[in-house]
């Protein structure tokens, strides 16, 4: 890069690598030589039932697309709030979870604060503090991969401004106990509990939040909503903390597309309900066919995906030959689980045409 152009550039962002984007269903289905259709999607943890009619419905017939949104958001705010159970003004929607979680970087990192983030979990949390001046810390899972709360609390210096748990945790699958999160509260830091998959493991830590001034709660409308296409995700916030997020919030982040899309969703509610306890069923199905397989050990899992460590062969192997049948699974290239891959939660057809593929290879192993 010609000196006058680096320059201009931050010296976090040149040393970032930036997300490594999934190929698209269709550059994969068009280099497979196979329609999109017969691609078995189990890669990204979406919804494989869709999102409700009524989402089509309300966008077909909004004739406002040349308005702004509603930079306060008030409606699907106060939607989000019945829903949750908590009032409309601790609510903030994001363009998808992962904008709260940028806005959380945005509202708290001043260069050299610190992040903690026990790993393996979620990229997003490790990979964007740089780029705000923040610095991370990683700290193992225990072997189980267990939170190990010791070593999260021995982490934390005056700098420690955040630390990030998913509940359950993507991509291991597990849960935090409240007696765990006490712990970590008690530290001081932020403390965000990302519940993206709160909706497949019936369990939250929400009512917490009644407790503690330093504790953000984050759900998705992408996973069991099946609105990841549409960009929705929220934040639940104690009270000064919601104050002061709102100033970090671009204006118009989300649209009226995505706005509105809340509103329809939350109106079929038990549509989607059906789906996800579908969903829950074929997990318990999948579970039990992957313990069986020779060379994979899946772990229990509370979302809508399956941990697996591949025992035999190549994990990156095992991806590919199920890639090259059109069937798309999680691979990992960082240590902790490079010998593994997620498998996303489909439909009965779907695990049908997934369980073939891996008994197949099964007998070469
Ligand atoms: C734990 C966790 N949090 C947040 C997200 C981001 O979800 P979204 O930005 O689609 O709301 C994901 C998506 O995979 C996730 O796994």
């Amino acid at each position: 890069m010609p000196k006058a152009i680096r320059r201009l550039i931050k010296d976090a962002v040149l040393e970032s690598d930036g997300y490594a984007a999934v190929m698209s269903i269709e550059e994969t289905a068009a280099e497979l030589g196979i329609p999109v259709s017969d691609i078995v999607k189990l890669d990204q943890n979406e919804n494989p039932y869709g999102t409700s009619l009524g989402v089509f419905d309300t966008l077909a017939t909004y004739d406002h697309f040349h308005q702004y949104p509603d930079a306060a958001q008030r409606v699907a705010r106060e939607r989000i709030g019945e829903y949750a159970g908590v009032p409309a003004d601790r609510v903030i929607v994001g363009n998808g979870s992962d904008e709260i979680i940028d806005m959380l970087f945005l509202l708290t990192l001043e260069p050299g604060d610190e992040v903690i983030v026990p790993m393996p979990t979620f990229g997003v949390y490790s990979a964007r503090p740089p780029l705000y001046g923040g610095v991370v810390k990683t700290v193992d899972r225990k072997q189980n991969f267990d939170l190990d709360v010791d070593a999260i609390i021995n982490a934390v210096t005056d700098r420690t401004k955040l630390i990030f748990l998913a509940h359950p945790n993507n991509p291991t699958g597990n849960l935090v106990t409240t007696q765990q999160l006490v712990r970590i509260l008690r530290t001081g830091a932020l403390v965000v509990v990302d519940e993206a998959y709160y909706e497949f493991s019936d369990n939250t830590l929400l009512p917490m939040l009644g407790e503690w001034e330093n504790m953000a709660v984050l759900r998705t409308f992408s996973k069991w909503a099946g609105l990841a296409g549409l960009r929705v995700g929220y934040g639940v916030f104690p009270g000064k903390l919601s104050e002061q997020i709102w100033k970090v919030k671009p204006p118009f982040n989300i649209s009226v597309a995505g706005l509105k899309a809340v509103e329809a969703v939350l109106d079929d509610i038990e549509f989607l309900r059906e789906t996800v306890s579908r969903i829950r069923v074929e997990r318990g199905r999948l579970y039990r066919a992957l313990r069986k397989l020779n060379f994979l050990e899946p772990y229990p899992s509370h979302g809508n995906y399956i941990l697996c460590r591949v025992t035999r062969g190549d994990s990156h192997d095992v991806y590919r030959r199920l890639r090259q049948q059109g069937i798309l699974v999680r691979s990992y290239r960082d240590p902790w689980l490079r010998d593994c891959i997620r498998i996303s939660i489909g439909t009965p057809e779907d695990t049908t045409v997934l369980l073939r593929a891996l008994r197949a290879m099964a007998e070469e192993v």
